[in-house]
């Protein structure tokens, strides 16, 4: 695997790469990065695995300064998992000046579920992923449905730019007690880390009883934020909606085309997670 921190060798080396399949990430990789990657494989020639942190895309107060930054061990993994080339690029080479211009995230995407908890969020990803898309040029780009938001934001961002970029959904990789992999499970403590498993199991039973036919929605869903407080966490919001575009439910909208989407915090560390139904 060749590892790039510039711009300009990465193009030249992806010039005659063939069909180039991008896999953007934060680093601190686990088996859900990989499992993008390994995916991404069976998509194209090349396969581009990006690491960088994006300070635009956090709050001032979240979590960007102790976002673990886990370079080596990522690069073992990406090569191992078969990716060919990983952009690792320092902050000045992202951003050499300020970023004056941004992607805007119409409302409808942008101000629901995670975008009302982290205003501005889904602007930073749109813009950073903008700009990686213009750096690699992908064929092809592989989004877990873990962040289900940011998939839609970012497939909508491909479609109204006409970028001619396929992009390609991964399933959520998760533990074996059912809690969604991600960066953040590391920051909890050997308590937290056995309780984290709740939230599926609520998501779980949520989609069982919508499943067989229950349509009080607004009733599940209190049920699993009553049940998460019980247990001291603290839900933003639990919510069943549209795959779709994330907007709720009409009476006609059929399993098939719903899905649950949640996050609270357990502690300090907010936890996100979602099942289609
Ligand atoms: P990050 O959180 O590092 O995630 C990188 C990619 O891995 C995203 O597409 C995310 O949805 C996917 N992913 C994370 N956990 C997963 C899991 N358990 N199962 C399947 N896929 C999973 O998401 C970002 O970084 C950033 O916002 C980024 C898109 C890189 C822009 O900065």
């Amino acid at each position: 695997m060749k590892i790039f921190h510039d711009i300009a060798p990465l193009r030249a080396a992806l010039k005659n790469a063939g069909r180039v399949v991008l896999v953007p990430t934060m680093g601190n990789l686990h088996e859900g990065h990989i499992t993008l990657v390994r995916d991404a494989r069976k998509h194209g020639d090349a396969v581009v695995a990006t690491v960088f942190v994006n300070r635009l895309q956090f709050r001032p107060g979240e979590d960007f300064d102790k976002y673990p930054r886990t370079l080596s061990a990522d690069a073992k993994y990406l090569e191992d998992a078969g990716a060919e080339f990983l952009f690792a690029p320092a902050e000045d080479v992202m951003y050499p000046t300020p970023q004056y211009f941004h992607v805007d995230v119409p409302d409808e995407l942008a101000t629901i579920l995670e975008g009302e908890f982290r205003p501005g969020h889904f602007r930073g990803v749109a813009t950073v992923v903008m700009k990686l898309f213009q750096i690699v040029q992908p064929d092809a780009a592989l989004f877990g449905k873990k962040d289900y938001q940011q998939m839609l934001v970012l497939s909508a961002l491909v479609r109204e730019f006409n970028m001619p970029i396929e992009v390609i959904a991964g399933d959520t990789i998760r533990a074996e007690d059912g809690l969604a992999l991600s960066s953040r499970n590391g920051f909890l403590s050997a308590t937290e880390r056995a309780e984290a498993p709740r939230l599926h199991r609520l998501l779980e039973r949520l989609v069982a009883s919508v499943r067989s036919g229950d349509k009080k929605f607004e009733q599940l869903e209190n049920a699993v934020m009553a049940e998460l407080k019980q247990n001291a966490w603290s839900p933003d919001y639990v919510a069943i909606r549209r795959r779709s575009d994330l907007q709720a439910p009409s009476a006609d909208t059929g399993a098939g085309h719903l899905v649950v989407v949640a996050a609270a915090k357990l502690g300090s560390t907010r936890l996100i997670d979602n099942i289609e139904i």
